[in-house]
């Protein structure tokens, strides 16, 4: 059998290649202690379950239109100050992502993207046939500036003086997997950089309930941002699966046949759930677990950058690599598994500059995190 060329973007990323060694050994009975996760410990809040049984009993259990129903996007849209004609509703965020760049890209079209990077960022982008630009923020202590993508916007000239194509910034603040929250002012900079210069701006704003701006949209600095957002963390309706796009209606009527052609309506039952969730306060912010991380690394003397939002952490773990010869930061995650069964994700995931590093999931309780750490602490 012969496969299609854009499939072949599609790679395994290790993040999922690690959490499948994760559950093998679950399998086997043994308890694994994680943070690897990437979802908050909270179940989903009771009013949205019982909206999901409610639909179920009053047999809202039909096709829906296929961004999702009229109620929902209305309700979305008045959220952000929009009309229904400029949200669309899919399965989550990541057909979203999916259905955006399916939707912009053309051969060849350039996204700039700060690394490190949520994995299928990049796989989705060069599937659809673009071009990602990374901008290496390690040495920026994980923020991407308006410098850094003003001299990675020129060296894309320089390098391509010819280009006719289009140009696209994809920012994810609070990030995954930094944790960092980008300075409000600095946004600014850079929308009105992208502004001036014909950049199209994409923001993943998924964890935009967990730092202490609860609700930053970067859709406040211009309505031409285009807004992906989703339930999952917000409401802890990971397994619901409702996400959603907030964009010119050009691109939502586009995005629309996109979706009725690969993937038709999000989840009836999700969707009207999803409509009692919007009323429903969003989790709280994890301000305690940040503190209580935090002050381990210190303790440790394990370098990193503090997670100011979202519900990550990428520390830096080369010192303690080099003292146990351990080369990459799959060998490292091993270690940790096989030493104390604690499971992180190796930082190879998010680029291939960060194999020094591991992404910690620091959403649990304050007490079980805790007692994760210090089993961590065994292995040292
Ligand atoms: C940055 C980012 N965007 C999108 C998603 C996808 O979320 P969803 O569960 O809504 O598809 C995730 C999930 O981990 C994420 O971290």
């Amino acid at each position: 059998m012969r496969f299609s060329k854009r499939s072949d973007f599609l790679v395994s990323s290790p993040l999922y290649a690690f959490s499948k060694k994760v559950k093998e050994m679950e399998g086997r009975g043994v308890e694994v202690f994680s943070l690897g996760l990437g979802e908050p410990f909270y179940d989903t809040p009771e009013a949205i379950k019982k909206a999901g049984i409610e639909a179920i009993e009053k047999n809202q259990t039909h096709y829906n239109p296929a961004a999702g129903s009229m109620k929902l996007r209305q309700a979305l849209a008045e959220k952000y100050q929009a009309e229904a004609a400029n949200v669309a509703v899919s399965s989550g965020a990541k057909p979203i992502l999916g259905a955006v760049f399916w939707s912009l890209l053309n051969e060849g079209d350039q996204v700039f993207l700060a690394a490190p990077f949520y994995p299928p960022f990049l796989q989705i982008i060069q599937s659809c046939g673009g071009q990602t630009i990374l901008i290496d923020t390690k040495p920026s202590g994980f923020k991407m500036t308006v410098e850094s993508l003003r001299s990675a916007f020129e060296n894309s000239y320089q390098e391509n003086p010819d280009f006719a194509g289009q140009k696209y910034l994809l920012v994810n603040s609070p990030n995954n997997p930094t944790g960092t929250v980008y300075d409000k002012n600095e946004l600014k900079k850079i929308v009105e950089f992208c502004r001036e210069n014909k950049i199209t701006v994409i923001s993943d704003e998924c964890y935009n309930q967990f730092s202490a701006e609860k609700g930053f949209t970067l859709r406040g600095f211009s309505q031409d941002v285009i807004v992906i957002n989703s339930l999952s963390k917000s409401h802890a309706m990971t397994g619901w699966r409702i996400g959603f796009v907030i964009a010119p209606k050009e691109l939502v009527g586009v995005i629309e046949k996109f979706l009725e052609n690969y993937l038709g309506c999000p989840c009836s039952i999700s969707d009207a759930a999803a409509l009692v969730a919007l009323q429903t306060p969003a989790l709280p912010d994890l301000t305690k677990q940040r503190q209580v991380i935090h002050a381990w690394l210190e303790k440790m003397q394990i370098p990193f950058a503090s997670s100011e939002g979202g519900i990550f952490i990428f520390p830096d773990f080369a010192d303690f690599m080099r003292s146990k010869k351990l080369k990459t930061s799959t060998e490292l995650a091993t270690y940790f598994l096989e030493k104390v069964q604690v499971a992180t994700t190796p930082g190879i995931s998010f680029g291939e500059n960060y194999d020094t590093h591991l992404r910690l999931s620091y959403c649990l309780q304050g007490e079980k995190l805790r007692e994760v750490l210090q089993k961590l602490e065994k292995a040292f």
